[in-house]
């Protein structure tokens, strides 16, 4: 008897800075999820949070092209009698496809900050990845380093500022002085892919980088620069059982990890598994669980460290989807574990309905 395969509706695009990095993500999952357990249903969502369903092939997704071909609109539906997607029809009328699980394959703003995640909830559809809290406390680095405190997980120095602006610029100046002082990273509370950070070496950087960061949030962040190695690890499970992979190395091709280096230089290296030693590889694995459990994780998260050069492991920030291509950290930390990409889709799809 053959098993009926489970429909995955895979969302890529999204309105974020990170639309490109999405397709990119997706269509690798695409590519690699297990035919005989799943049919894919994809959504793609225009920069402008349009939804269509497409019916193309999957190398449009990469290119951008998707979105030149005659596709239906569609919705998920929030009424969980539904449980699925509304397609409009030409003639307008529409039809319901029936889902049984939501992969959102999105980064960044209504992507991975709670909110596809709280119509996924309304839909009743289980979906692959963190709740709503989990996606939003990890998005927004304020929250997030506030969880990591109260956890007693040891971070870089910083200041959160909110509803600041140029005009603040003496006094967030004497701040960081009187704090950590210079070279330090000012960054949008909520961004990702590096968007919007900046490096700044003494006040009029400090203009220029608080100038960049306000494009993206009201709410910032400026931190210590950390000299030293970024490491790496892949935690998955659910509330309970949480496995978490050995550590990764990042070397990037610029003076820091920025959105250049993550994508365009391929001079950029990811070394797994990094060269640690054990105390260090076991102290990293335990604060990555201790900061999955700190925003209430369930699927997965990257968690992402410091190895200072003064011997301090700090824990930089966890990322609730990150890059997600079969040759992204996430997925070859697995695969240097024994666990494939499609074995590891397949056990985050089967994770969905567990919440
Ligand atoms: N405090 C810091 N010290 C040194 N480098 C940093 C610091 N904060 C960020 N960076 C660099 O900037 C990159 C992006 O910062 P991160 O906080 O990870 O933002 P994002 O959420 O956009 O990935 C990091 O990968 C690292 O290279
Ligand atoms: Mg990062």
């Amino acid at each position: 008897m053959k098993m009926e395969r489970m429909v995955v509706c895979v969302l890529f695009g999204g309105q974020s800075s990170e639309h490109e990095v999405s397709c990119v993500s997706a269509a690798s999952v695409i590519k690699n999820l297990d035919p005989e357990k799943y049919e894919v249903v994809k959504v793609g969502i225009t920069r402008r949070g349009r939804w269509f369903y497409y019916q193309g092939p999957v190398d449009r997704i990469e290119s951008g092209e998707w979105e030149n071909e005659h596709n239906k609109r569609c919705v998920l539906s929030p009424d969980p009698h539904h449980r699925g997607l509304i397609v409009m029809n030409k003639n307008g009328d529409y039809t319901v496809v029936h889902i049984d699980v939501v992969f959102p394959v999105l980064h960044g703003k209504y992507g991975e900050d709670g909110t596809v995640q709280g119509l996924c909830e309304l839909s009743g559809v289980p979906y692959v990845g963190d709740g709503v809290f989990a996606s939003a406390a990890a998005m927004d680095k304020v929250f997030a380093k506030r969880l990591f405190a109260q956890e007693g997980l040891p971070q870089a120095a910083y200041l959160a500022l909110k509803d600041c602006s140029l005009g603040d610029l003496n006094d967030i100046d004497a701040e960081i002085t009187a704090s950590f002082g210079y070279p330090c990273f000012v960054k949008p509370a909520n961004a990702g892919s590096s968007v919007g950070i900046t490096k700044a070496k003494d006040k009029a950087e400090l203009r220029r980088a608080l100038e960049t960061a306000l494009l993206h949030d009201r709410k910032l962040v400026i931190e210590e620069a950390i000299v030293g190695r970024e490491l790496e690890c892949s935690v998955l499970g659910d509330y309970q059982n949480i496995s978490v992979s050995c550590a990764g190395e990042i070397r990037p091709a610029a003076e820091f990890y920025d959105y250049n280096a993550k994508y365009n230089d391929d001079r950029s290296e990811l070394i797994i598994p990094a060269e640690l030693d054990d105390t260090t590889q076991r102290q990293m694995a335990e604060y990555a669980t201790r900061a999955f459990q700190a925003v209430d994780g369930f699927g997965l998260v990257r968690a992402d460290f410091f190895l200072a050069e003064d011997g301090r492991l700090l824990l930089n920030e966890i990322n609730t989807l990150p890059g997600f291509t079969s040759i992204s950290m996430y997925a070859k930390l697995w695969e240097a574990r024994g666990l494939s990409y499609r074995e590891l889709l397949t056990t985050l799809i089967e994770l969905a309905p567990k919440r």
